[in-house]
């Protein structure tokens, strides 16, 4: 299905953007929006999508509440942290709704998408214009325009995930680097994860679809890009294409203009011998993986319904570092998962001191509604969860500090994606196998490929110099 398919979403698109040209001819201003991203990059990626649609109808962007027409919060439900910061920041807006009662309010993502949510929040915050999910998200100037005409709040969510949308606008971040969705949703239903039940099953972009997005991008001066899907490993297995991710890899080896692709995320039990090939032999896909692994432990494996076991998973790391030497390979763990013993979190430390990660995101079990661990009767308490997580977390610095130290005086390739967040005197970009460079050299690198001597490697980052 194309964007362009949806009649009633394109006029809803147009008329707005006329009631706005309006605006601006009698006012002499601008309408303002702004949009508040939690959770992942397919989040991101998502609200790039609603910038597409808001710039075609006029809207610009600002970061300023104050000055905001259209507030979106684009939210995430994989843990309760993210939702509860969804929750106090939307309370903050009462009082700003109440000054600006012209002003729309509205929720969207994976969080709106749980049982009951959407109702739950109209409950809890009766100001809110508008609610919609994640599944039709390509409906949203259809019902910020019923929104902009009633009085009462709007809500819609589809339960189903539907056809996959193409074509939508976009705007997306400038920069080098790109992000592209190539799948949504996911089939594994790993006991913790709420993903599967607020985005659905697994459905790939058909990939012609996919490779004309690219040329697109690339053509608009982007040297980087992204694959994104829950699983991507699995993507084309849903599609009668008879063409699989390494197939999308190679096609993608042949665009011009795209010098680095990355991918995330893969699950163990999916990573293939022909996608390990495809990664070695395409010059552009980078050498860094990320293979979460979330436990160093097969009895909470198992309860986590990863369907592999820790020799497995050591056993895969062992195959893609005989294929690509010297590649940086990242994973997610969780600690204090239900049932948890002492000796399965010393497991979990024993696998990171046999893999030696590069880097690791760590999280704290959060039960979630409706997943099966959420109803497991072993749950850890929250100060040992706290205390193993300070484990983990030092042992992971103690090791990506090591790592790190290796490139003193090493020469890397950076692309420079801008001038440093913290040190406006310094450049900063990554390594081709994802790693931050923050670095002295002429403005004039930005967008560029570059060599860098590192000078000062740190725990988080790599200090050095421009060669050329
Ligand atoms: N609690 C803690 N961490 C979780 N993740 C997913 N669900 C939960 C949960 N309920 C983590 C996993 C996943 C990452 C994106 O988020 O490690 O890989
Ligand atoms: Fe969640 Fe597991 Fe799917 Fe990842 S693979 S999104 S952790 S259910």
């Amino acid at each position: 299905m194309h964007f362009k398919d949806d009649k009633n979403v394109l006029e809803a698109m147009d008329y707005i953007r006329q009631e706005n040209e309006k605006y601006f001819s009698r006012t002499n201003k601008k309408k303002f929006a702004s949009i508040i991203t939690y959770g992942c990059q397919m989040n991101v990626n998502d609200s790039e999508k609603l910038w597409g649609m808001l710039e075609y109808m006029g809207y610009s962007a600002t970061e300023d509440r104050d000055k905001a027409d259209l507030i979106i919060y684009n939210t995430c439900c994989v843990r309760e942290h993210a939702e509860e910061r969804v929750y106090g920041n939307i309370g903050a807006l009462a009082s700003l709704k109440h000054k600006k009662p012209e002003l729309i309010i509205g929720i969207c993502g994976c969080m709106m998408q749980q049982d009951g949510m959407a109702d739950d929040m109209i409950k809890r915050f009766p100001f809110v214009d508008l609610i919609f999910g994640t599944h039709n998200l390509y409906c949203f100037p259809k019902l910020l325009l019923k929104a902009m005409e009633s009085s009462s709040s709007v809500v819609e969510i589809f339960d189903d995930d539907g056809p996959i949308v193409e074509n939508m606008p976009i705007s997306r971040a400038k920069g080098v680097s790109a992000w592209v969705t190539i799948m949504y949703g996911c089939n594994n239903f790993c006991s913790y994860c709420i993903v599967p039940y607020v985005r659905g099953r697994e459905k790939s972009r058909r990939h012609n679809d996919i490779l004309a997005e690219i040329k697109d991008i690339a053509q608009s001066g982007y040297k980087e890009i992204t694959l994104l899907g829950q699983n991507v490993n699995s993507y084309g297995k849903d599609l009668d294409e008879n063409y699989l991710f390494s197939d999308l890899l190679f096609d993608i080896e042949k665009i011009d203009g795209i010098e680095r692709v990355r991918f995330m995320t893969s699950h163990p039990k999916d990573l293939s011998d022909e996608l390990i090939e495809a990664m070695a032999s395409c010059k552009k896909v980078c050498e860094h993986l990320h293979l979460p692994v979330q436990s160093g432990s097969n009895n909470i494996l198992k309860r986590m319904n990863r369907n592999y076991t820790k020799e497995q998973y050591l056993e895969l790391i062992a195959k893609v570092r005989r294929a690509i030497p010297d590649i940086a390979i990242s994973t997610d763990i969780i600690v204090g998962f239900p049932g948890e013993t002492e000796d399965d979190f010393n497991e979990t430390l024993d696998l990171i001191e046999t893999v030696q990660f590069d880097s690791a995101f760590t999280f704290m079990y959060s039960p979630r509604k409706g997943t099966l661990a959420a109803n497991m009767k072993e749950q850890i308490d929250l100060d040992v969860k706290k205390r193993r997580l300070n484990r983990l977390i030092e042992l992971q610095n103690r090791i990506t500090g090591q790592k790190n130290s290796v490139f003193k005086d090493k020469i890397v390739e950076v692309l420079v994606e801008g001038t440093s967040k913290n040190d406006p005197d310094y450049l900063s970009g990554r390594t081709r196998t994802n790693k931050l460079v923050n670095f002295r050299g002429s403005n004039e690198l930005i967008g560029k490929l570059t060599q860098v001597k590192i000078t000062n490697p740190k725990c988080w980052t790599l200090e050095g110099k421009a060669i050329n």
